[in-house]
């Protein structure tokens, strides 16, 4: 079968579509034709110098998809952490899930990642069930255009929160208010704790989503009120974080960490998510955002999009 391989650690020049042997599932596994993947920033640090839990190279790329299941012919959109990006992938029953009747192979493709990710940072930062107050909780997303991002807005809508976000640009910004964000804060041209002092008058934000790292968890947590969170995941500048605890003492504030290949290997965990987002899904809620559809082909493009954080929304690769 085809694949896209990851020759070895560098840049887009070290991937290539190659002829691979077909994978063999393992126990708990089943074969999926693959139609398309979707691209997640992990797939770009897995190709830059690898991520953890993740084989060295050569590997074959890809985390999430949506197919064909061989066993039943069912449409399936599935998780799993590498081999995603191939004509047949092997991936374990309990991460697959139906695919909705009126979604295509990228919205299939772009829905576990996004997904899962934005429901447990609201569930990490207490807010899934959280009473109707007078005042709706205020959530800080970084990134809000991109694919959690848009996820992560999609449900914020359906919880009453009140969404503020930062993007690099006013036109993602704009296509995010679309999706039912209140409050967009283009960072090139704002300082965002700022935007947030005066935003909130000087109150700030129940919870941060904070996938930056490097000097953003620290500001994002000055960006909290009194006991918020900030809901750490991700670390797309490559720089280490610092959070001096003494400033978390100072408002009761917290930092919690978030990872979906962690957590998505706790089924009891997995299955209420799946509860509550099916459901959701059902009544026609949630629709993952597809901002690009590369063939197999192009790859290299597609992962070039998303490093450069270019990207509107999920960056999707058309398997067959
Ligand atoms: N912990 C987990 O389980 C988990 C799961 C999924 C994703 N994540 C993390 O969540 C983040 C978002 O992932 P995603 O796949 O949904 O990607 P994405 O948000 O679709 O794309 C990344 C976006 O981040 C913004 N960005 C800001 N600074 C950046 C930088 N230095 N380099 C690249 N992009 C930058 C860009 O948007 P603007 O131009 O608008 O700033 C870009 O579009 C990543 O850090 C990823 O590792 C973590």
């Amino acid at each position: 079968m085809k694949a896209l391989v990851i020759t070895r650690s560098g840049g887009p020049e070290a991937l290539e579509v190659q002829e691979v042997p077909d994978p063999q599932p393992g126990t708990g596994q089943e074969l999926v034709k693959v139609e398309a993947g979707g691209l997640n920033f992990a797939d770009v640090m897995t190709l830059q110098g690898g991520y953890p839990g993740t084989p060295k190279p050569p590997l074959v790329a890809g985390r999430e998809f949506c197919g064909i299941r061989d066993r039943d012919g069912q449409r399936v959109m599935g998780y799993t952490q590498w081999a995603a990006f191939a004509e047949r992938t092997a991936a374990h029953s309990m991460l697959l899930w139906p695919v909705p009747k009126e979604w295509n192979g990228a919205e299939g493709s772009s829905f576990p990642v996004n997904y899962f990710t934005a429901y447990f940072a609201y569930w990490k930062a207490g807010l899934l069930d959280k009473k109707r107050e007078d005042t709706a909780p205020r959530v800080l997303i970084h990134a809000v255009a991109g694919g959690v991002g848009t996820a992560a807005v999609q449900i914020g809508k359906l919880l009453g929160v009140e969404m503020y976000g930062t993007s690099s640009s006013e036109e993602k910004l704009a296509r995010v208010k679309d999706l039912g964000l209140q409050h967009g804060i283009n960072y090139k041209q704002h300082d965002y704790e700022q935007a947030m002092k005066e935003l909130t008058h000087g109150d700030g934000v129940d919870a941060v989503f904070e996938m930056l790292g490097g000097e953003h968890t620290a500001k994002s947590v000055r960006c909290l009120r009194d006991f918020g969170r900030a809901i750490v995941y991700g670390n797309a500048t490559g720089e280490k974080s610092a959070v001096d605890p003494r400033t978390l003492y100072a408002k009761g504030a917290s930092v919690h960490g978030l990872w979906l290949t962690y957590l998505s290997q706790n089924r009891k965990l997995m299955e209420s998510a799946w509860n509550q987002l099916s459901i959701w899904i059902n009544q026609g809620h949630l629709k993952p955002i597809i901002g690009h559809v590369f063939p197999f082909s192009r790859a290299p493009e597609a992962y070039e999009l998303l490093r450069k954080g270019s990207n509107f929304g999920k960056v999707v690769l058309q398997i067959v």
